[in-house]
């Protein structure tokens, strides 16, 4: 079976990105034939008036697929649009699907709400994941590792592919999606890791901003005083500590509720948990930048097998619908 999976470009990669999808699809690529995109295109959608960073962004975050371990040798790593058979299906695609479909997609409403500065009433991101499934139809993969907010397009992803079969034969597997286990991070200020929020760990920052950024992190809003017993339930630090400091965990809880340790002392220990697990994350995207052409050349390896794949299954569906 094969896997595909990928992020936009329109920032380097966090803490979030990492927990939520990256360190699912750096197990995952032992175990099946992997597909891991840099999705330019999809960045295009709600970027399209500052494209011109889209390129070095591309850059950063191939630096942080390595960083967090995803390996070139294993893995296909490639970027969306040197694979032209992704617009080709999506084309086709999208002469099968009704607007109904992506109008009342919860994240489409979602982003239209949100993303006010910009106007996303465009052709392009209406079809969002109708890219999305082509991305994923176009190598026939049967399993996509992400983070919970790509359920939605996944399921679309799925009626895309039953609608292409039952009109033109069986042809795509219906791609399943897979969560990762760990516990979902929030951002500095506890709402969702966003670069929009600007409350972001990013997998380049250095230990000193890691423990600066850890050092401002909110925490349980009840906890006045060092003397109160403090909540770690809903403290953002505590989630961070089950993750990166998991042998402590009942300690941490335990001095919390009691007020036996204050969150400055709390946070101290976690960043510095927190940037051993990040050590060698850095030190991989230190050493794969530093080397000159090394990104490029692992990128033009993995456009390469990504092509042959996708233009083989791009044939097979023309085929299908009778072009
Ligand atoms: N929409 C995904 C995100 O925002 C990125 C993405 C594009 C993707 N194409 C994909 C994820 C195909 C999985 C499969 O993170
Ligand atoms: Fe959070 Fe730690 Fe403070 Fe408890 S002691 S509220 S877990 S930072």
């Amino acid at each position: 079976m094969r896997v595909l999976s990928g992020t936009r470009p329109t920032d380097r990669l966090h803490l979030g990105n990492l927990l939520g999808a990256l360190e699912n699809w750096k197990k995952i690529q032992s175990e099946h034939e992997s597909f891991f995109m840099i999705a330019d295109w999809h960045a295009l959608t709600t970027e399209y008036e500052r494209s011109k960073s889209i390129r070095s962004t591309v850059r950063e975050v191939a630096a942080d697929y390595i960083g967090a371990g995803l390996d070139p040798e294993r893995s296909v790593i490639f970027v969306q649009s040197h694979v032209p058979a992704h617009a080709e299906l999506h084309l086709l695609l999208s002469m099968i699907v009704p607007i109904p479909w992506l109008t009342r997609n919860p994240t489409y409403k979602e982003q239209l709400k949100e993303l006010k500065d910009r106007d996303l009433g465009t052709y392009g991101f209406l079809g969002y994941p109708v890219l999305q499934a082509a991305d994923i139809l176009v190598y026939r993969a049967g399993l996509v590792p992400v983070g919970q907010d790509q359920l939605p397009h996944l399921e679309l992803a799925r009626e895309i592919a039953r609608r292409f079969n039952f009109l033109y034969g069986t042809f795509f597997p219906e791609p399943e999606h897979r969560l990762t286990e760990a516990p979902r991070v929030g951002g500095l200020d506890g709402r969702k890791m966003s670069k929009s929020y600007n409350n972001c760990i990013y997998l380049a920052d250095d230990e000193k901003a890691v423990k600066q950024k850890v050092a401002s992190m909110v925490t349980d809003p009840q906890r006045k005083l060092r003397t109160d017993p403090g909540r770690p339930e809903v403290c953002n630090v505590f989630t961070f500590h089950k993750i990166v400091n998991r042998d402590q965990v009942e300690t941490v809880h335990r001095e919390c509720t009691t007020a036996a340790r204050g969150c400055v002392e709390c946070k101290a220990e976690m960043a510095a948990r927190l940037n051993q697990y990040m050590d060698p994350i850095r030190e991989r995207r230190a050493a794969v930048m530093s080397r000159k052409g090394r990104i490029e050349e692992i990128l033009a390896g993995g456009d390469q097998k990504a092509q042959a794949v996708a233009n083989e299954t791009l044939a097979g569906a023309k085929d299908k619908v009778g072009l």
